[in-house]
């Protein structure tokens, strides 16, 4: 038997490194100039076949081409005219790197290739990881200034300033055509799903807010333009940070497509002094065979089992107060609401906004973490002790990143907040941002933080943004544009910390809904909160894009009152219900006016999810249909026994029928009893033909289809 090939190897003599996983192969060649260039990326090859592989090269050799296959990170030298990755001048003025392999480590699933200048004390280490099982590949690079030793002519040294620096690029076999899928949006209407021709042209993708954005999330997936939910090539990636981002995707006219990515945005700088190095967030990607939807299982799948904290945990079924009584919060009006929500069935109750300093609206009190002595006082503890007595986890709502200049502590330390003192400060929701990359900022951060969770006996953390970076200075600073990568890594850091210190705590993300969602977020929260916007409509095609990378269970998804408070449409109990139970369930709304036939349905609704939680917060998720006419999503359990099928039409139309709903995800060859309905059918018939979504008569039709495997 031939040996199984590691999932990880370099073969210095030829200079090629292979990544195998499950289902695909990676390849690249350090080429003769000492340049790693892209070989190849898809379905997996067997070794002779990669030997064999000639590096691609542009078709038309003339002196105004490039000849060479797509580098692995593009610096601006030599005959490169298209995105450049890694942008770096030298104390002379020079620019760009042109590299020497020095060497490469293999460590477990983990390939290093050790890059250094050959005139300037400039080194990169290119760094790839594989995990067991697992189809994704994540790359990221470490920058370092070698200091003057490291550089092999005296005249050379001095700081180095980094213009760019990207974490990967990736490239796209050669296709007939390329369509790009990507997710857009703003607040209120996050993570729509786009699928564009790719144009002939460059094409980015960025966040220029010192947040991920509402607006575009980092993630992207390409196809020929035939690819469907259950067929065709994929190739998709995903980067993990959750500040300003650049995703640089390059059609060329001769049909090459890459795409290179990394923090910040365009027109930033960092400068490494001798010694100091730089190392960017990770660039995830993963080649799928079989479609959108196994592309979605295949990101959710390395979500659970390499970035979330606590995979395993069930999310609780939460209460939030926020749109019930906005900031006029109290004691008294939060514990009424707190026995309605367990009397429902919520496990968890969040305190969210206005229980602090002077924080009756908007415009004050955000940075002064003391309950507001009007509303609470004898503090939080007595609402938090009844909350536990209630059978609930007790969560608080903060936003520890922010300030209103009414408050004390922008009093006490102008200083502290993300500006130029030259320019106007920009105001958004009345409020500043502190900046996070000074120490003495952090420190306070986590500090108060750190007292909040202990004195309050918080279980749980909204930690929330609803800003984003403006007049982004740093007076005093050598190198100010650090705040762009200090800030985030210091939030990161902060949630670690408070992680590691109250073993128990769960956080969730929030940024004026979903404006901070990212694989960086996610490693260090449970959920995040997916938009302000909890019209089960709207929130349909919010879900649908939210699922194209995340799992079910971080998509933090709430009932709350109707009509609703963003769109004023009315939609029955029961459709609210079905579209949030496809996430982490949670309830919203104003229960003192709720009636006791609607409190009854919740608190009934509240107990079918707790019984399906299991499949849509650990199962395989199928999406059945696109939102627009009926929208249905399929959770399966891993061992393929349960099975949930959510099924919601927003609007119906004489004469049209729901169709059946094929369930292509089932076993032919097996059995499976409608828990409801008592019959038992053929997984070849609910595979093929499918399952009447029994959708009642009328808009806003939804159902639960509960199936279990019999034979
Ligand atoms: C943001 C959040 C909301 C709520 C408010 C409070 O908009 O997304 O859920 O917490 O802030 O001000």
């Amino acid at each position: 038997m031939p040996a199984t090939p590691p999932p990880v190897s370099f073969d210095p003599a030829r200079g090629l490194a292979v990544l195998r996983t499950p289902g695909s192969v990676y390849a690249l060649r350090v080429d003769a100039d000492g340049s790693p260039r892209h070989l190849y990326w898809g379905a997996v090859l067997d070794p002779d076949d990669l030997a064999a592989l000639p590096a691609a090269v542009s078709p038309a050799a003339s002196s105004f081409e490039s000849e060479a296959a797509a580098d692995e990170l593009a610096p601006q030298t030599g005959a490169r005219f298209g995105p450049a990755g890694l942008q770096v001048r030298f104390a002379d003025g020079t620019r760009g790197a042109q590299w020497t392999l020095t060497g490469h480590t293999v460590e477990g699933n983990e390939l290093r290739l050790h890059l250094a200048d050959r005139r300037y004390p400039l080194a990169a280490d290119l760094c790839y990881r594989v995990r067991p099982g697992s189809d994704v590949i994540e790359r990221w690079v470490e920058l370092s200034h070698t200091g003057p030793d490291g550089a092999n002519d005296s005249d050379v040294s001095g700081p180095i300033v980094v213009d760019r620096l990207d974490s990967a690029s990736w490239t796209a076999p050669a296709l007939p055509d390329y369509r790009l899928s990507h997710l857009v949006g703003g607040w209120n209407s996050e993570f729509r799903l786009h699928r564009d021709r790719l144009p002939v042209a460059e094409t980015v993708l960025t966040s220029r807010r010192g947040l991920t954005s509402h607006h575009a999330n980092p993630w992207l997936a390409l196809d020929d333009g035939t690819a469907t939910e259950e067929h065709g090539e994929v190739w998709s990636t995903a980067l993990a940070w959750s500040g300003s981002w650049r995703i640089t995707v390059h059609r060329d006219p001769t049909g090459r497509t890459t795409w290179t990515g990394g923090f910040g945005h365009e027109g930033l700088s960092w400068t490494l002094q001798p010694g100091e190095s730089l190392q960017t967030p990770a660039f995830a990607g993963l080649y799928t065979a079989h479609g959108f939807g196994a592309a979605s299982r295949a990101w959710h799948d390395h979500v659970r089992r390499h970035v979330l904290p606590e995979p395993e945990r069930d999310r609780p079924v939460v209460y939030n107060s926020w749109e019930a009584t906005g900031f006029a919060v109290d004691h008294d009006g939060q514990l009424g609401l707190a026995r309605l929500a367990a009397r429902l069935g919520a496990e968890l109750f969040v305190l969210d906004d206005g229980w602090f300093g002077a924080r009756t609206s908007d415009r004050a009190g955000l940075g002064d973490w003391t309950p507001r002595p009007a509303a609470f006082p004898d503090g939080l503890r007595p609402l938090a002790d009844e909350v536990h007595r209630l059978g609930m986890s007790f969560g608080l709502w903060v936003e520890p990143e922010m300030v209103n200049a009414d408050s004390d502590l922008h009093r006490a330390h102008p200083d502290w907040v993300v500006h130029t003192p030259t320019r106007d400060a920009t105001e958004l929701r009345n409020q500043l941002m502190l900046n996070f990359g000074r120490p003495e900022v952090e420190a306070w951060a986590h500090r108060t933080l750190d007292q909040v969770v202990r004195e309050h006996d918080v279980d749980w953390l909204k930690w929330d943004a609803n800003r984003v970076v403006t007049e982004a200075g740093w007076p005093g600073h050598p190198d100010p544009d650090r705040l762009w990568i200090d800030h985030v890594r210091a939030v990161h850091r902060i949630m670690d910390r408070l992680r590691a210190d109250h073993p128990g705590l769960r956080i969730e993300a929030c940024a004026g809904g979903g404006g901070r969602v990212d694989l960086a977020v996610l490693a260090r929260t449970d959920q995040a909160w997916t938009s302000d916007n909890t019209d089960p409509v709207d929130r349909l095609g919010i879900q649908h894009g939210f699922s194209q990378l995340y799992p079910a269970q971080t998509m933090a998804a709430w009932v709350t009152d109707s009509p609703n408070a963003a769109t004023g449409r009315s939609t029955p109990l029961r459709f609210r219900f079905h579209v949030a139970m496809a996430g982490a369930l949670g309830l919203g709304g104003d229960l003192t006016r709720w009636t006791a036939e609607e409190l009854d349905e919740a608190a009934a609704l509240v107990a079918r999810y707790k019984e399906i939680r299991p499949l849509v917060q650990r199962g395989r998720q199928h999406r059945l249909s696109a939102p627009g006419g009926v929208t249905a999503v399929h959770y399966a359990a891993e061992d393929g026994t349960e099975h949930a099928v959510l099924v919601c039409r927003p609007a119906t139309r004489f004469g049209h029928r729901a169709p059946a709903l094929p369930l292509p995800a089932l076993d032919p060859a097996a059995h499976y009893l409608d828990l409801d309905e008592g019959a038992t059918y053929s997984g070849a018939l609910l595979a093929r033909q499918g399952i009447d979504p029994r959708l009642p008569a009328g808009d806003y039709a939804s159902s639960l289809i509960r199936l279990r495997r019999v034979d």
